[in-house]
């Protein structure tokens, strides 16, 4: 089969398109064919080993895929071949088939045309961590105050129409008007662009003073700080990622006067330690998609040769929404 291989931690330009060998399902796994291969920002950190979790090379990246089940390994009772599914592979999905461990599969709907399929399978982690980011985290009250850095990318845009959804005000900065525009679309009631305007005072602004009740940040570096400095009393501010490359150090003193709380989010960990609250997270995203509630954007589709360039347009901060591999094109 086909296959995007990594032979050594580096750039997304290393990355080649090779024939390797289908891989064998053990007892606890199944072999999916993938019908589309969802590109996550930790897919970039992943081939230069510098994410928390470290595969040896070679391997194949690509860390969440839709498709079809091959077949399952003598211990796996829940799947069958042929069924539709959503995975998460952590690593092995920019391929035309790939092993995952059966737990961490969801069978969806037979019914379920193709395009449907593909949205299903590009928005499990930005809308997972996302709702788990706000419901579980934050735990996030209708009418509160929610700001969303980084907010056409691909975790940012979900918080942005959760958060909608959730009965929040949602401020959404960006660093484009294009991105802000999506946000917009998304849901966003107000909107800063922080590569021109000042976040601390736009917030004071667009707050009365006040601050915000929630701070969204898949980004770090420089916004961290200000962001924390614009939370109002009792406020949240949720470490998401690093998107921005640095991880900023922050003087606690500043959650101490706000008597407010810096919480992490760890979407895959969660997925591990808690499987039966993330089932009840992932049945509520589906039936708001079902329902018309959230409308995921894949801005981009690439051929399986073409990972290496999706993977690029992520680091070169052009992407807006989810960019997805398909396999089969
Ligand atoms: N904690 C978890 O469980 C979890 C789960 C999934 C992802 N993450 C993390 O969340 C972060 C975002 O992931 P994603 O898949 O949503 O990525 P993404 O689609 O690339 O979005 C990241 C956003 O960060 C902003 N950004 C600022 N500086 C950047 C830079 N130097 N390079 C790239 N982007 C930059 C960009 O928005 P602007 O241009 O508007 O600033 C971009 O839209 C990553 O750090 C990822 O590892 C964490």
């Amino acid at each position: 089969m086909k296959a995007i291989v990594c032979s050594a931690y580096g750039p997304a330009s290393d990355l080649q398109l090779l024939d390797i060998p289908v891989p064998e399902p053990g007892p606890k796994q199944v072999l999916v064919r993938v019908q589309v291969a969802s590109v996550n920002f930790p897919d970039t950190l992943i081939i230069q080993g510098k994410y928390q979790f470290k595969p040896a090379p070679p391997f194949t990246p690509g860390g969440e895929l839709a498709g079809s089940i091959v077949s399952v390994g003598a211990e796996v009772t829940h799947l069958k071949p042929g069924d539709k599914v959503v995975a998460l592979s952590i690593f092995g999905a920019f391929a035309e088939q790939v092993v995952v461990d059966a737990q961490l599969v969801a069978a969806l709907p037979a019914e379920l045309s193709d395009a449907e399929l593909e949205i299903a399978g590009s928005m499990t982690m930005t809308h997972g961590t996302s709702l788990h980011a706000l419901k579980d985290r934050a735990r996030a009250q209708p009418g509160e105050t929610l700001l969303v850095l980084g907010a056409a990318g691909g975790v940012g845009l979900a918080a942005v129409e959760l958060g909608k959804l959730m009965g929040l005000r949602v401020i959404a900065a960006a660093s484009t008007a294009e991105k802000l525009a999506i946000a917009r679309a998304h849901g966003a009631d107000e909107l800063i662009d922080y590569s021109s305007e000042d976040l601390r005072e736009r917030i004071k602004a667009l707050t009365g003073g006040r601050g915000v009740d929630i701070v969204y940040d898949p980004v770090g570096g420089q916004y961290t700080e200000p962001a924390l400095r614009s939370v109002g009393w009792r406020g949240r501010h949720l470490v998401v990622g690093f998107a921005a490359g640095d991880i900023p150090q922050i003087p606690i003193n500043l959650i101490l006067l706000k008597g407010s709380a810096m919480l992490g989010v760890f979407w895959g960990e969660f997925v591990r330690r808690e499987p039966e609250l993330n089932a009840g997270n992932m049945a509520q995203l589906f039936d708001w998609l079902r329902q018309g509630k959230i409308h995921p954007l894949i801005s981009a589709r690439y051929p399986l040769a073409e990972a290496p360039k999706a993977l690029e347009a992520l680091q070169a901060r052009t992407v807006t929404g989810k960019v997805v591999v398909i396999p089969g094109a």
